[in-house]
């Protein structure tokens, strides 16, 4: 099998449905959020404070190429295909899975106690700037392979709607 690449904005659920869907697959899940906190001994919020976004953005792109190329589910940051290097380079490897949730209830996740704080692009952002990003983002996200519309849905139901289709 391919790699499995998980995208979709932040909130969508990717990390809860990428590590259930590796675990139906009976193959590695690498969140590379995750990976790039371990690697560098700190936290996201951290990284940005103290080494600045495009430091944090160049991690992520030379990670994602370290991945393995077959064989697991690669669980992306949300602005991770905002570059199109990325977007290319994980359509021609992989399949690429954009979970699609709307605006209403990514607000709805990302205002839970801690989601926004640990996430530092949406420091200070009105709920209309978030709209904007969401927005600009879309149309980076559908250069997929597959959608799964995740509204209503558990993490285990769009993990098994994404398993079936491998
Ligand atoms: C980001 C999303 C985050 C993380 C970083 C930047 C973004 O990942 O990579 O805070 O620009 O959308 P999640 O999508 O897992 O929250």
């Amino acid at each position: 099998m391919k790699t499995i690449y998980l995208t979709g904005f932040m909130g969508s659920g990717k990390s809860a449905a990428g590590w259930i869907a590796a675990n139906l697959l009976n193959v590695p899940c690498f969140d590379l959020d995750a990976v790039i906190e371990k690697n560098a001994g700190k936290t996201i919020k951290e990284l940005f404070e103290q080494e600045g976004e495009a430091s944090f953005r160049l991690r992520e792109s030379v990670l994602l190429q370290k991945m393995p190329k077959e064989n697991c589910v690669v669980i992306t940051g949300g602005g991770l295909p905002a570059d199109q290097n990325n977007r290319e380079y994980m359509m021609g490897v992989g399949h690429v899975v954009y979970l699609k949730t709307s605006f209403k209830e990514i607000m709805k996740r990302l205002t839970a106690p801690g989601e926004i704080d640990k996430r530092p692009v949406l420091k200070e952002k009105t709920a209309e700037e978030i709209e904007l990003l969401y927005n600009k983002r879309k149309s980076f996200y559908e250069e997929c392979s597959m959608v799964i519309a995740t509204d209503g849905k558990t993490p285990q139901q769009v993990a098994e709607e994404m398993v079936k289709a491998f």
